[in-house]
């Protein structure tokens, strides 16, 4: 096995054993008890030796999965096998099946043990990460959930080798994210080793998730509960998510075009300096996401209205104060309306 990396996230829901590396699902055998694995069903097609030796419970692929439904489904199949308050369940996939799975631990005979394998480059980046988990409600996201801390989270790089390669670049997005609010030497990094990062080259592999899961750790361990700083990882979600509905693209894909968005405003405020937004733009070029799309103000108004809505009071607008450095700027909906259609 190669290089290693762990940390430990602690927070008031929890502490959590994260661990970076190649090959670390063989570490399933060594658990105690016996683990029940909660898996993605595209996950345990492609990699059915690692984990076809345990009792488990397929999570079928697909957001319009990501459900009540599916939980209760899940919940029959524990009963099934008979799990108990000292069963350890073990999810494994992307963020959908470990928030899945992280629910269903959560409340499964009011919460059992539990821990994630994580098989997307954006599950190991961003969803495993920070002990939110949750299902969606009548298509508004993440509506039901807890906040509850896994005790282990294996980032295992082996498995990123079978995925797609339009999710993968989906989340190199979020890997920028991380350079561009609070790493400019990371934002360097991928600048120079893009190439190797494209082709999963092992060691920058290692480097790259690394760095994002210290980055977030370090966010949450000082911000559970989203107030201002847990909201810096938001950046470029404000444009992001209202992209990723009205065109029906890729999350990550969206929040790349949301980036620059962002970075173009932060410019404008007079925060960014025009190289820098190049230079964010670029990256998000070479990478292989959009820069850029064909976008209506007015529906994408709309959308951030809809999306405000939900979470009520102001808009918290992530802005860059240089690069690797963001701050959050609260605007009310009028503001937002002609920062609209300015950049759109
Ligand atoms: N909890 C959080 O803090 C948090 C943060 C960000 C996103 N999320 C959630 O994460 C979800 C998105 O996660 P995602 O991008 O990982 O998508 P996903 O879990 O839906 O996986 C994407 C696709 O890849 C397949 N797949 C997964 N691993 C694979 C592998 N190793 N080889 C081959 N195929 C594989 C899946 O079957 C699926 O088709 C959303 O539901 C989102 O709400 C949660
Ligand atoms: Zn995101």
């Amino acid at each position: 096995m190669t290089a290693m990396h762990q940390i430990r996230l602690t927070t008031a829901t929890g502490s959590c054993d994260i661990v970076v590396g190649e090959g670390l699902s063989k570490g399933l055998h060594q658990l105690d008890p016996a683990p029940i694995l909660l898996v993605d069903e595209h996950v345990l097609d492609q990699h059915h030796e690692l984990f076809e030796p345990f009792r488990t419970i397929t999570i079928p692929s697909g957001e319009h999965h990501k459900t009540l439904q599916t939980v209760e489904t899940v919940y029959r199949e524990l009963v099934q096998l008979e799990a108990d308050r000292s069963s350890l369940l073990v999810g494994v996939g992307g963020g959908l099946a470990t928030d899945v799975a992280g629910y269903v631990a959560s409340t499964f005979l009011r919460g059992v043990q539990f821990g994630f394998i994580s098989s997307t480059l954006l599950g190991q980046v961003d969803a495993s990460i920070g002990g939110k988990n949750g299902v969606n409600l009548d298509g508004y996201k993440n509506m039901v959930g807890t906040f509850r801390q896994p005790s282990f989270v294996w980032c295992d790089l082996a498995l990123l080798g079978t995925l797609e390669r339009k999710e993968y670049v989906s989340g190199i997005a979020e890997v920028i994210k991380y350079g561009a609010i609070r790493d400019r030497e990371f934002l360097d990094y991928l600048q120079d080793q893009m190439t190797g990062l494209l082709k999963l080259n092992g060691e920058v592999l290692h480097h790259v998730v690394s760095t994002s899961v210290d980055i977030k750790v370090d966010v949450v361990r000082q911000d559970e509960n989203e107030s201002d700083l847990r909201r810096i990882l938001n950046f470029g979600h404000t444009f992001g998510h209202a992209i990723e509905r009205q065109m029906g693209v890729l999350h990550g894909e969206a929040v790349a075009v949301g980036m620059v968005l962002a970075a173009r405003l932060s410019n404008t405020m007079g925060l960014l300096r025009p190289q820098e937004v190049d230079r964010i733009e670029q990256l998000i070029i070479a990478a292989g996401l959009p820069a850029a799309m064909e976008l209506d103000p007015g529906k994408i108004y709309q959308n951030i209205r809809k999306d405000k809505k939900k979470s009520g009071k102001d808009i918290h607008f992530v802005l860059l104060d240089g690069p690797g450095n963001a701050m959050v700027k609260t605007i009310d909906l009028s503001a937002l309306k002609s920062i609209v259609y300015d950049l759109c």
